[in-house]
């Protein structure tokens, strides 16, 4: 199956494209800017491809498709989030956070599901969070947008469901990537939230890979409109 993982240069997104490839995948690794980057990374995995496409950008986002064409599976990592007090968040935070992990998603499902609905199949899988289930002091913008692609996500998946499109979302915990880095390294900081965990650690890349790997197999092919969570008990 063609596949393509948006921000798939580092952390989650890396560890989906190298089981994807694994598994034999014709796989197009994507991230914001840097083509080289893109292109190291589909080199190290065998990744079939490396693009780029900035997705607070609407129309470097419309050129994505134009850039891989259609795909079988269309996996929706990539996100950013700025850490700030409820009371902090400006227009500019909530236009960037909003654009990157909502406005995205929708213009990437508008784009690349016609094609899929014509062939009558295809794999939708957005990566949400934890944060849609708990209440962090720095990251309710965030969280609000990742609810928001949730719902975005149950809408889609009922309606395009007759055509053999399926649309899920995996929603991870504290997992040990580049985004996470300041907090891992400081050994303080990184027990406070292992605290939090009924697991007692954080989650590694590839803790989430199943979840996905099975929503684009034939195990998955009757599960849709779902949130499966991978976060070793944290929102319990
Ligand atoms: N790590 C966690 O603890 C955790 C927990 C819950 C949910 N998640 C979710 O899991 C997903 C992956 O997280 P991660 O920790 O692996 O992320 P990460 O290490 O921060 O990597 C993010 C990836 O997304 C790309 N990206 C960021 N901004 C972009 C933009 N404007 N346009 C295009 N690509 C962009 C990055 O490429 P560039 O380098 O080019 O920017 C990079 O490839 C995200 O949706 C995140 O919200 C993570």
């Amino acid at each position: 199956m063609k596949v393509l993982i948006t921000g798939s240069t580092q952390g989650i997104g890396k560890a989906m494209a190298e089981a994807f490839v694994r598994r034999g995948d014709e796989v197009i690794v994507h991230c914001s800017r840097d083509l080289e980057k893109a292109e190291r990374v589909a080199n190290e995995i065998g990744a079939a491809g490396a693009v780029t496409a900035d997705l607070s950008d609407l129309s470097e986002t419309v050129a994505l498709y134009g850039k891989t064409g259609a795909v079988d599976c269309l996996i929706l990592n990539a996100s950013v989030q700025q850490k700030e007090c409820w009371e902090d968040i400006d227009d500019e935070s909530f236009a960037w956070q909003i654009n990157v992990n909502l406005r995205s998603t929708l213009k990437l499902m508008q784009l690349y599901y016609p094609a899929m609905k014509a062939a009558g199949f295809g794999r939708i899988v957005t990566i949400g969070s934890v944060n849609q289930y708990r209440q962090h002091p720095e990251l309710g913008m965030y969280a609000a947008t990742k609810c928001a692609v949730l719902s975005l996500v149950k809408n889609v998946a009922k309606f395009a469901a007759p055509y053999g499109v399926t649309v899920n979302n995996v929603a991870p915990g504290a997992i040990e990537t580049p985004r996470n880095a300041d907090v891992t390294a400081d050994p303080a900081m990184k027990a406070a939230v292992e605290a939090q965990i009924p697991m007692g650690r954080f989650g590694l890349p590839q803790d989430c890979v199943g979840a996905v790997l099975m929503l684009c197999s034939e195990a998955g092919a009757y599960i849709t409109g779902t949130d499966m969570i991978i976060d070793g008990g944290m929102r319990l």
